[in-house]
């Protein structure tokens, strides 16, 4: 089955907000844009393009592969938004043979790994879907040697740049692993083995946007970069014929050039979270529930940090969040069952594919799914009644 269908005011202060405080993400962006006009547009092309197999007669986009998941960020990114069908969802694992990712294609030549069998639940109503079922078929270079898989879908990309430039002593502020505060909610930055502190990807577990951009130029294109320079991507050792093929070469030896790199990691940088909306009166009645209902203990609606404050509604941290969200692999520092509290700015009400593998085909099923730290919240949720319920979600959709 295909995948999946489908501002403000100040927020009120409330005593349980770890960290709060206000500067519109115009404020911060636009007099970058302003300068460096040419530099955003050809950055936001180089997310665009579709890259092709080398040798290729326009060597700057040649170098895919030779195992890949797609051609183009925009591809998984449409428009630098949340994946729109199943060709944006991916699989994490940790093998010796497979590497990190698996990867659906090949330039010719060059065996595929598998094919990712996902079985999308029928519709049950009002209650949330079970999630999708996830095996590997035609495993082609033998079986799995770690079997743990964690299916994710690629979430939006903007505001990015001002969440990498939250100093990490205010994340570590915002942090409570013991629950100190009593509040039910313990949320934990992702230490990773090297002790850098993560805050990127559906787990954290990536340092920065250099890190997340090469990490995806090589597991999502195949493509070389001066962050993971190998032209092979994913390819491990125990998939020597993989790692035979030719592969392009362009400026400074690598298939995406210095150059090229550091153009789109501007971008993404510069990538403006929407602006803050002001609310009706319904909506503010919605942004009191989401606070009332414990929503803002991990969806923080203000980081105050050098002077400025944004409004992500995420905290960046772990949280366990039950076994219903868990699966089997660990990654950097977070297990199977911790997922960083994903920020809700720009949220697409009507865009469905939420949650870390997209199984949740609106906000309110999204909301259902929550457990573990957010069991309380949920359940308060559940209390309200329709009309409350509704304004809340009318409220999310503002942010
Ligand atoms: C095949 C699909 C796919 C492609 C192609 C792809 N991405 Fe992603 N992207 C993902 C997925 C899935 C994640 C979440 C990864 C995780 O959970 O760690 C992600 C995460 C990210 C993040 C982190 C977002 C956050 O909130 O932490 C950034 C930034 C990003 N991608 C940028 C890019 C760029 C730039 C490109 C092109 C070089 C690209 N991606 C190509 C699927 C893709
Ligand atoms: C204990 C921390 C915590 C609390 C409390 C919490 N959330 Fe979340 N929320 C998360 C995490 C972590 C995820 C990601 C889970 C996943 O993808 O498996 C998430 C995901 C979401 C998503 C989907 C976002 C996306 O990009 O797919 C929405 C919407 C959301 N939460 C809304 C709410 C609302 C509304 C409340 C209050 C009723 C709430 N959350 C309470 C931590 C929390």
């Amino acid at each position: 089955m295909s995948l999946l269908k489908d501002q403000t005011a100040l927020i009120t202060l409330r005593p349980f907000f770890r960290f709060l405080l206000p500067a519109s993400f115009f404020l911060a962006v636009i007099p970058v844009l302003a300068q460096h006009p040419l530099d955003f547009a050809a950055g936001k092309a180089i997310f665009d393009k579709n890259w092709v197999f080398a040798p290729a007669s326009t060597g700057a986009s040649d170098g895919l592969g030779p195992l890949f998941n797609a051609r183009s960020c925009n591809a998984c990114h449409p428009d630098g938004d949340r994946g729109a069908n199943s060709s944006a969802l991916v699989v994490h694992l940790n093998d010796r043979v497979y590497g990190q990712q698996i990867q659906k294609f090949t330039r010719p030549g060059v065996q595929a790994e598998a094919m990712i069998d996902l079985n999308w639940p029928e519709s049950v109503g009002a209650k949330p879907l079970p999630p999708v079922a996830l095996s590997l078929i035609d495993l082609e270079y033998g079986p799995l040697t770690s079997p743990a898989l964690s299916l994710r879908i690629a979430p939006p990309v903007h505001g990015l740049g001002l969440l990498e430039s939250i100093p990490e002593s205010v994340i570590l502020l915002l942090a409570d692993a013991e629950d100190a505060d009593g509040d039910g909610i313990s949320g934990r930055v992702n230490r990773l083995p090297d002790g850098k502190l993560g805050r990127f990807g559906w787990k954290a577990s990536q340092v920065s946007l250099f890190d997340q951009i090469g990490r995806a130029l090589s597991l999502d294109m195949g493509l070389g970069n001066p962050h993971l320079p190998d032209p092979y991507g994913d390819c491990t050792l125990l998939q020597a014929n993989c790692r035979k093929t030719t592969e392009g070469n362009n400026a400074d030896n690598l298939e995406v050039s210095q150059k090229a790199f550091d153009l789109l990691l501007s971008y993404v940088r510069k990538i403006p979270a929407p602006p803050q909306a002001n609310l009706t009166a319904g909506e503010r009645v919605g942004q009191n529930l989401f606070l009332d209902t414990g929503c803002g203990g991990c969806h923080l609606p203000k980081i105050e940090f050098d002077g400025q404050e944004i409004h992500p509604y995420t905290d960046l941290l772990l949280h366990d969040m039950g076994p219903r969200l868990a699966d089997e692999l660990e990654e950097g520092g977070a297990a199977g069952n911790e997922w960083r509290t994903p920020p809700l700015w720009g949220l697409k009400p009507s865009h469905g594919n939420f949650l870390h593998d997209g199984r949740a085909r609106n906000l309110r099923e999204a909301i259902l799914w929550h457990g573990g730290e957010a069991n309380a919240a949920r359940q308060a949720f559940q209390e309200l009644n329709e009309k409350e319920q509704s304004d809340l979600i009318d409220f999310l959709s503002r942010l």
